[in-house]
């Protein structure tokens, strides 16, 4: 018997719950903060509960949590598309439990319906989006790129400012300090290097997607601390629209839907052909954040800058950066034995 009372016979019990479990797979490819990917999944026999890992917080830099927020949000996003390519309707619960805050979100009450199309597409994105580092080419992004990157967003909730030319040189200024307060900041430090040391462990950042050099900029990209083993070409970010990720609260449950918003525009982008690279240093440094607030004119608070651009198209951009195994992130426990 179902919750809802419904009869669900043994086999349709084994198609949603293997469909949850691969929904949890998918979203694996998801974007994070340093690739912590800081989320858990557990398929139940009739909901998927999602959680975060506080291992995987990055204690310094986001004490708060709101890019571990943000980047569960993805994850989260990713899964609701799965699913709905598969053919599965699910009610999203946000934060269902005040008395649990690891638990952010419990996809729940699914019921069949027909796969969407769109949502498969966007699943096929999914398999080739990445990040970037490299500075983008000289070719300007399509207005109607950015109008559609706009509505993926706003879609979601979210809301996108895409920055003036004025509003680029504050932005490059907050940058730039963000950088230099971060440098000099050992615990800050000693976080990146550990998330830049990870190889084998399928977290962190590999050398091969970070640039050998930094790119000379007129926005400063973040600031690894060393070289890496990504050769960045000519570029430059003349022709990059520089946009800010934003919303009216500054809590746990906009931060999850922003990282929902994260993954739609970023999908989107790679749907159209466009590069998208977050840009979280000056979200990260309490100061810039809240020149970012100030460059919103009171709007409201600012999550993630994001640089959109064209990707050089003669050469060949960064690997994929590895995952954690499912197993690592996906516990089927409650429902060993019912899978098909
Ligand atoms: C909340 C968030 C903040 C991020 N901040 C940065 C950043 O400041 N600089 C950067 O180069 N990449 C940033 N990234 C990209 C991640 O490093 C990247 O998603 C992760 O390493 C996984 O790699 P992939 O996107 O290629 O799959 C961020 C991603 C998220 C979700």
């Amino acid at each position: 018997m179902g919750r809802d009372g419904k009869v669900v016979t043994m086999s349709q019990e084994s198609q949603l719950t293997t469909a949850l479990a691969e929904a949890a797979a998918t979203a694996g490819h998801a974007p994070s903060l340093h690739n912590t990917q800081p989320w858990r999944w557990r398929v139940l026999p009739d909901a998927l509960e999602l959680r975060t890992v506080a291992d995987r917080q990055l204690t310094a830099t986001d004490p708060e949590g709101r890019l571990l927020a943000i980047s569960c949000g993805a994850a989260l996003h990713h899964a609701r598309l799965a699913l709905a390519a598969e053919g599965w309707r699910a009610v999203v619960e946000r934060m269902p439990d005040p008395a649990d805050r690891e638990l952010l979100a419990r996809l729940t009450t699914l019921t069949r319906v027909t796969a969407d199309p769109d949502a498969m597409r966007m699943v096929q994105c999914m398999q080739i989006r990445h990040t970037d580092r490299r500075p983008v080419s000289d070719e300007p992004v399509p207005t109607a790129a950015i109008g559609e990157i706009t509505r993926a967003v706003t879609t979601e909730g979210g809301r996108l400012q895409i920055l003036d030319g004025d509003q680029v040189l504050e932005l490059a200024a907050a940058a730039g300090h963000a950088d230099t307060v971060e440098a000099e900041d050992p615990q800050l430090r000693a976080e990146l290097a550990y998330w830049t040391s990870r190889a084998g462990t399928g977290t962190g950042l590999p050398p091969e997607v970070l640039p050998e050099q930094p790119p000379q900029t007129t926005v400063p990209a973040r600031d690894f601390g060393h070289p890496g083993g990504l050769p960045i070409g000519p570029g430059h970010d003349r022709a990059a629209v520089y946009a800010m990720l934003y919303g009216d609260e500054d809590e746990p449950d906009s931060w999850l839907r922003a990282g929902e918003a994260l993954s739609a525009a970023w999908l989107t982008a790679t749907r159209l052909g466009v590069s998208l690279v977050p840009l979280s240093s000056v979200v990260e440094v309490e100061g810039t954040r809240q020149s970012l607030r100030h460059l919103l004119a009171g709007l409201g608070f600012p999550y993630l800058v994001l640089r959109l651009g064209i990707a050089d198209p003669t050469h060949a951009g960064p690997p994929h950066t590895p995952r954690l195994t499912t197993e690592q992130v996906i516990d089927t426990t409650a429902v060993r034995g019912e899978r098909g």
